[in-house]
């Protein structure tokens, strides 16, 4: 196999600080709340919901849920097609809930989530998104809590993969389709 070193576009320091301002944010927001739960959405968010999750300073737990979209394109811009293939253990309903995502690109699986986890009453619904793909947009969706936009590149790192290469790495870098 090649040797492909991703472009850092987003650096380990700069993720770090985010995630401690994020994780931050989110801990004022929520001080007087005891049942937060964090849904990662896998498997993308598994290392930037490990990080969020170490930085808030209020009680919470962690949860997970599985997507798949129909076809093996790079996304799900072919029809937005999702299905779930992994549910929560626990019930939502009068918990305080957010939905943790390494990236938002066509907007398809947040909006899908939020529509779901929506009918099952939770007491609040909010987002924390990684980074985002403002030009990808094809669907509105909801980001409350979001580190970076980036323009239209493929990104690595931090969850982020390319058939399933460098997730672990520690920063967010670019491969190109020739690499
Ligand atoms: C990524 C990411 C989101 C989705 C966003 O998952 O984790 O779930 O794509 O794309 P969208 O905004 O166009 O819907 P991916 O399908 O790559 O699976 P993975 O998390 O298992 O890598």
């Amino acid at each position: 196999m090649t040797e492909i070193v991703p472009e850092v576009l987003i650096s380990e320091e700069q993720i770090r600080n985010k995630v401690a301002e994020l994780g931050g944010r989110i801990s004022a927001d929520y001080t007087d709340v005891d049942d937060l739960i964090l849904v990662g959405i896998l498997k993308g968010s598994f290392i930037f919901l490990a990080d969020l999750a170490r930085e808030l300073t209020i009680p919470r737990s962690v949860d997970f849920m599985a997507l798949s979209t129909y076809g093996d394109s790079e996304s799900t811009d072919t029809d937005g097609a999702v299905r779930m293939i992994m549910d929560l253990r626990r019930n939502i309903t009068g918990k305080h809930v957010i939905v943790v995502e390494d990236i938002v690109d066509t907007g398809y699986t947040l909006s899908y989530l939020l529509r779901n986890l929506a009918a099952r009453q939770p007491a609040s619904l909010k987002t924390c998104v990684l980074v985002e793909k403002p030009e990808r947009r094809e669907v509105f969706t909801q980001i409350d809590y979001l580190g970076f936009s980036i323009p239209d590149v493929w990104v690595v790192g931090c969850g982020l993969d390319w058939a399933e290469r460098f997730r672990t790495l520690p920063y967010i870098g670019v491969v190109r389709p020739e690499d």
